[in-house]
């Protein structure tokens, strides 16, 4: 049985140990120091596991040019999110290209060593235009370029330790470990669920649908930086264990942590999560109405239409793309307008602020929304 190769054929592995390590540990305290944020702890963990091969470190220049401007690589791969590593530019200033620096994390956890190959100013508004579609202050996307340094350092990292993490620490596995998952389970279709949010009804149908073509299921939600008001990591995963433990075939779905942070860059960020979970051993992705988006600044299914922008050889992996699902009175069913022909009044929409509000309110959430064990814990959360 052969899983699917990792983006660029093979899967990185960025730690150092043993001696290597050693030399490393007493070399840093000597060299210029960068604390990196939430994003890039994240980012960093992810390519010292290979989950964003073929990247060995944070991007230089070409790459990042590349990226922005094309959706590739300088050697060619596709890929659609730049990872980048900021510096103020008073820090920069005493960095020079060609020396090492250490990465600390926000603990003061020392991380790993990074050569620097190349300093840079980026143009922080047209990656923004370019990878967000908009230069608009209120997009979360926007607000972080605003808020970090004017120069990018880029170049290859040596990891000796891996970021740290105190929680679900049953529930993080590294692309190495969920294909090991995926072989012992005989599964060779597997298809990824990328989400920041509670598991509702319109995400269980078609996780259920592309169950139905598939013989595995990673769900994979996003556990690295999001929004202020994007429900925090601990009540979503109890919401998963929740509705795993009532609602799903045990023998046909695994639960792990993406570590990664949000970007919101709806149809770039598909691509990305992609590329990541074909890193993981996935087959397909599971892609659905307004990917990764926030507020209006992304159409409906332009998270699906980017996906034509490439060949299919050269992202390899399939998506399984899905209509706006919600759940029809009439019909007694979860369905889509490809499936249900009753108007929009015998069917059941709840943004995200109205769920909120209902929560606040301390009103039931409908069954033909959420399962009510999923209701059970996102209104324990909500009185406390
Ligand atoms: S995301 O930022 O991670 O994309 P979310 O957790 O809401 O946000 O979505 C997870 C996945 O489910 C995405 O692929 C999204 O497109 C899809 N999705 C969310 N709600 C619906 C819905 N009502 N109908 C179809 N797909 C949906």
């Amino acid at each position: 049985m052969r899983l699917i190769s990792p983006h660029g054929g093979r899967l990185i592995d960025r730690f150092v140990s043993g001696k290597e390590a050693e030399a490393l540990e007493a070399k840093a305290p000597g060299l210029p120091r960068i604390t990196l944020n939430s994003r890039e702890t994240a980012d960093l963990e992810m390519i010292s596991v290979g989950a964003m091969s073929p990247l060995e470190g944070f991007m230089v220049r070409a790459d990042y040019e590349g990226v922005v401007e094309r959706m590739h690589l300088a050697r060619g791969a596709a890929w659609t999110i730049p990872i980048t590593l900021n510096a103020p530019a008073e820090l920069a200033g005493g960095i020079q290209e060609g020396t090492e620096i250490a990465l600390y994390d926000e603990r003061g956890q020392f991380l790993a060593v990074m050569e620097v190959e190349d300093k840079f100013r980026p143009d922080k508004m047209r990656e923004a235009e370019m990878v967000l579609r908009t230069t608009d202050d209120a997009h979360p996307g926007v607000q972080y370029l605003k808020g970090t340094g004017e120069v990018y350092l880029g170049g290859p990292i040596k990891v000796v330790h891996k970021p740290g993490h105190e929680d679900f620490t049953d529930f993080r596995l590294d692309p190495k470990e969920t294909r090991v998952l995926f072989k012992a389970r005989g599964w060779e279709t597997i298809t990824a669920f990328q989400t920041r949010n509670p598991i509702h009804r319109a995400h269980e149908y078609i996780q259920k649908c592309a169950l139905e073509i598939v013989q595995g299921l990673l769900i994979h939600p996003l556990m690295g930086a999001t929004k202020a008001d994007d429900i925090p990591g601990d009540v979503r995963m109890a919401c998963y264990k929740a509705l795993l433990d009532n609602y799903y075939p045990k023998d046909r779905v695994a639960l792990s942590i993406f570590p990664a942070a949000m970007r919101y860059a709806g149809p770039r960020e598909a691509i990305f999560h992609a590329l990541v979970r074909k890193n993981y051993g996935c087959t397909h992705l599971i892609v659905g109405r307004d990917h990764a988006g926030v507020g209006k600044y992304y159409g409906t299914y332009d998270a699906h239409h980017i996906f034509a922008e490439f060949d299919r050889d050269e992202l390899d992996i399939t998506p399984m793309f899905f209509d706006h699902s919600f759940f029809c009175k009439r019909c007694g069913n979860m369905a889509t307008i490809k499936t249900c022909p009753h108007p929009s009044e015998d069917r059941v929409f709840l943004s995200g602020t109205k769920v909120r509000e209902m929560l606040s309110r301390g009103e039931d959430l409908p069954v033909e929304f959420t399962r009510p064990e999923v209701a059970e814990v996102l209104m324990r959360a909500a009185s406390k």
